[in-house]
This record gives C-alpha cells, structure tokens and sequence, in this order.
C-alpha cells in the first residue's frame, strides 16, 4: 500500500494529491506541521500534539482549520486508508492559497494536508541498545523557535552536514548571554545531558526551542519516577564533558548520543540514565497504544 494523503477534503495517494503553486506554505512557508506517531493503530499524545498546533495557529493567526474532533476523524480515516499499523500521521497547516502578496489575504481558506506514511519504530530499539553519534553545529534559526513552522531550512542543511558526517543528528549550539555557548536542541530532535549527579539537564522551555511532545513526556515520567530534572541551558563544553548525553522526538522516542564530534560521550555507550528513561519511556509508548515489537 503506498502512502496516503488528504487535502482539503479529498482522500487518495500521496503521488496523486497536490496543493497549489499560489499556496502560500510552498510560497512563504506560512505554514505549520505536526507529527504524530501511530503505532498499533494508535495515536501516541494525540491531545497534546493538537494542543500544540493549536497553539502555533493562534500565534500566526491562521482561523477556519477544523475543530478537534473533525481533524480526529479525518486522522483516523486516512491511517484506516493506509492500513498501516505503525507510521507518521503529518497534519500540515497553511495560511491558503492566493495571489502572492507577503500581508495576509482577505478571505482565504487555510490548506489543510494529512498524509499517513508507514514507519517502523522497532528499528529504534537496536539504536536505543547501541546509541547513536551526532555533530555540533550554529544553530542558524530564526527567534521563534517554539513554533513549528515548515521554513526548515537550517535544519535541513544541519541534518545533510550530520548525515553526510555520519551522524544521527545535528546538536544546536547558540551565543549565550554571557557569550558561552549552549545547546538549545537537536536539527529535529530535544536535547538532554546527564550530570555527575545523575540529573537529566535541558533547556527550558522558550522561543530557542521546540516544546517537544516527547520532551513533555518524557520529564513527567522521569519526575514520577524520582529522576531530578533541571531545566536550564547547558553549554557545549559541559555537554563534551556529561556522562550522558541523549534526545528525545516523536520518531526516536529517546536515543543515547555515544559520540559528540567524533569524541566519545562518557564511556561511549548508553549510560545508566538514558537506559532507564528508554525503558520508562517505551514502557509508556507500549501503555498507549499496546504496541508490541
Ligand atoms: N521534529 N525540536 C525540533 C526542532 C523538532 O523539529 C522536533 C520534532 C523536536 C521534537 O519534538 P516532538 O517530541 O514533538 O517530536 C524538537 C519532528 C519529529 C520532525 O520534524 O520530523
């Protein structure tokens, strides 16, 4: 079966769905997305990745997408339609199509897409076994950070140079107040150091980063499990020098970065934090949606 799409209300293939040239997401990316994982037939967060685009749509002021329990339906139609039992559902929002003109037009209906792609999650469970390598990079985004937009550019010309490295990923690093360097996120991915006393450290939430859905889970159940969880930025060199080193997303779950610019991260394998946030995080994803690998 091959991958399915719906757009503004007409289901069919992928290679047969389109929006137009005038769309102002391929225009001007004024567009935002989500990502939801399905496994199992089932939405993993649901509620929260809605709250989230729900969110990005007030602040760009995008009106007229359909309420929840239309684009629920719609999500369950299409991963019906695919008959997949673990992919991505991606629900993309743009502003509409109209004569190109930077100002919002007058009377124009948002573009809604949702495509349903087949994704397997088991090939994360050797990785998460295994850890993975990624490279340090400028984080070269704009200051709204916290919006998932589609104008992804810096991160796709960060994840070629981490894939052409090698590497699972492209590890963000930005100017501090104080001039250090920190690590705001991953190119597609949270970031998390361990600390010599066992703490999982991450950036706060702010306008430098994402606020992941896997991130939101994952320090509530750490915290529910007594794992201390401090919320600042920690810098590069603190980050060469952790024992751990891990990310979160909604395709990783959770997976140990071994190796930071071809050093090694603590003992170059998981450590005993990550490994046990994989369980408790997996543990969770099973709770869900009753996956099984
Ligand atoms: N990426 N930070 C950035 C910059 C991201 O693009 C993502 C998600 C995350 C993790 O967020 P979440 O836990 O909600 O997936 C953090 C998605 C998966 C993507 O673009 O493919």
């Amino acid at each position: 079966m091959p991958a399915v799409a719906y757009v503004n209300g007409r289901y069919g293939p992928i290679e047969n769905a389109g929006v137009s040239v005038e769309d102002r997401g391929f225009q001007f990316a004024d567009s935002l997305y989500e990502v939801v994982a399905f496994l199992n037939g089932r939405f993993l967060d649901w509620d929260k990745h809605l709250w989230r685009l729900r969110r990005g749509l007030a602040s760009l002021f995008i009106e007229g997408v359909p309420g929840e329990a239309a684009l629920l339906q719609i999500a369950h139609r299409l991963v019906a339609r695919s008959r997949y039992s673990d992919g991505l559902l991606y629900i993309q929002v743009s502003r509409g199509a109209a004569k190109r003109d930077h100002g919002f037009p007058a009377g124009i209906a948002p573009t809604l897409v949702l495509t349903a792609r087949r994704f397997d999650f088991a090939q994360r469970l050797p990785q998460l076994e295994k850890g993975v390598a990624a490279i340090s990079l400028p984080d070269q985004r704009w200051a709204r950070c916290d919006l998932k937009t589609t104008g992804l550019l810096p991160a796709v010309l960060a994840k070629q140079e981490a894939q052409a490295a090698g590497a699972f990923e492209a590890l963000f690093v930005r100017d501090g107040p104080d001039g250090r360097k920190e690590v705001t996120e991953g190119g597609s991915t949270n970031m998390y150091m361990v600390d010599g006393r066992g703490r999982i450290v991450t950036h706060p939430v702010s306008a430098r980063i994402l606020p992941g859905i896997a991130r939101d889970t994952l320090l509530g159940l750490a915290r529910a499990a007594q794992i201390e969880v401090v919320e600042r930025p920690f810098t590069l060199e603190e980050a060469r020098a952790a024992p751990e080193l891990f990310l979160t997303s909604t395709t990783a779950p959770i997976l140990p970065i071994v190796r930071l610019d071809d050093a090694p991260v603590g003992a170059a394998a998981p450590g005993p934090v990550s490994r046990r946030l994989g369980e408790i995080l997996w543990a969770e994803v099973r709770r869900q949606t009753g996956w099984r690998s």
